[in-house]
């Protein structure tokens, strides 16, 4: 390009270092160093004014010539490097999307919750609607409206965890939500009542924190053959079969005739016995009374079942302790 050695030796070298530049900033500081106020070529332009002016010009073109090719070279090496690193960058962010994933858990409802939504659903289909109601509760939503006066016996079958210096309770059954709606409501009522319920109480069948569903059906003429009739439907539709159900008395104070219901239950490898499922009965006119309902026009029926009971019997779980200590390897079967 040039016929002067030095400035011959100057492009080839500066040329080298051009190319072995590893990166932006060692092209950047050569940059500075060759064609810089104080670089390389720029000082050899320093050197005009010492020169004839015929020498002066040849020169000046020949080393303008040198610092153009410079500068050409410098900002083709300057997009090789940007585009080395960019497929740098690109390579080492690349995602494979063939790989397996992390196995990722799914979660899963806890099976009271799947058995209380299994037992909501049936009863919508036959035309009850899902209240809800407090679980901390007075002594006379929980005991008095529902025919259980203080000092009365029936308060023993049920022992009650107490709150606030004995002002509160926490409730013993979901009865006290139908008394709620009984209040709040006009008949024909038609309800179910699913919730969580206390009672000092454990051991294989019983636990302290359990849940109940209650269920209300209010209106003109509703009787123990409507109660029969509705609990055998709920009872198929929940076991998807055709359940061999023994209706028993028994005695609540909130129902007169009450009754226990039995089912036929066939666990694998033993003899079929009669299980415990709920406490039902037509509805006492003294409660209807406590809550306004008028009981010469009005009569209906409830029941309450045990979540967990249904739930042993649905999933073969023959201990309720499995559903609260909330074991994933025992969870993890109810997806
Ligand atoms: C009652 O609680 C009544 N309120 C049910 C009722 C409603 C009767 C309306 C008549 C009319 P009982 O105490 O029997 O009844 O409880 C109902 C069900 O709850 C039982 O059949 C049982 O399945 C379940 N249960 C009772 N105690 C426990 C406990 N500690 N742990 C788990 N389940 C229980």
């Amino acid at each position: 390009m040039s016929t002067d050695p030095n400035l011959d030796e100057l492009t080839r070298r500066a040329e080298a270092e051009i190319e072995a530049a590893a990166d932006a900033r060692a092209l950047e500081q050569l940059r500075v160093e060759l064609l810089g106020k104080k670089g390389r070529v720029t000082e050899l332009l320093k050197q005009l004014g010492g020169m004839a002016p015929e020498q002066r010009k040849a020169f000046g073109e020949r080393v303008n010539r040198v610092k153009e090719s410079l500068a050409g070279a410098l900002e083709r090496k300057a997009a090789a490097v940007a585009a080395a690193e960019l497929a740098h960058k690109l390579a080492a962010e690349a995602i494979d999307v063939s790989l397996p994933g992390r196995g990722e858990a799914v979660g899963a409802l806890h099976p009271v919750t799947r058995t209380i939504r299994r037992v909501e659903r049936i009863f919508a289909s036959m035309g009850f609607e899902t209240v809800e109601g407090p679980e901390i509760e007075d002594d006379w939503h929980n005991f008095q409206a529902l025919n259980i006066p203080e000092s009365h016996p029936a308060r023993a079958m049920q022992d009650t965890f107490y709150v606030f210096n004995g002002a509160r309770l926490l409730r013993t059954h979901t009865s006290p939500v139908q008394v709620r709606t009984m209040q709040a409501r006009k008949p024909p009522i038609r309800i179910v009542c699913p919730g969580r319920v206390y009672r000092v109480d454990f051991d294989r069948t019983h636990s302290p924190m359990f849940h109940q569903v209650e269920g209300l059906y209010i209106a003109e003429d509703v009787g123990l053959a409507d109660l029969k009739h509705d609990l055998q439907q709920f009872l198929s539709l929940f076991f998807e079969r055709e359940v061999e159900a023994l209706f028993r008395p028994s005695y609540f104070p909130f129902v007169e005739p009450g009754a226990d219901v039995h089912m036929r239950w066939h666990a694998p490898g033993q003899e079929p016995r009669w299980l415990e499922l709920l406490g039902c009965g037509v509805v006492h006119p003294n409660v209807l009374q406590a809550v306004g309902i008028d009981p010469e026009r009005y009569s209906g029926y409830a029941f309450g079942m045990g979540v967990e009971r249904l739930a042993m019997l649905r999933y073969g779980v023959d201990d309720l302790r499995l559903f609260f200590e909330n074991d994933l390897r025992f969870l993890e079967q109810f997806k």
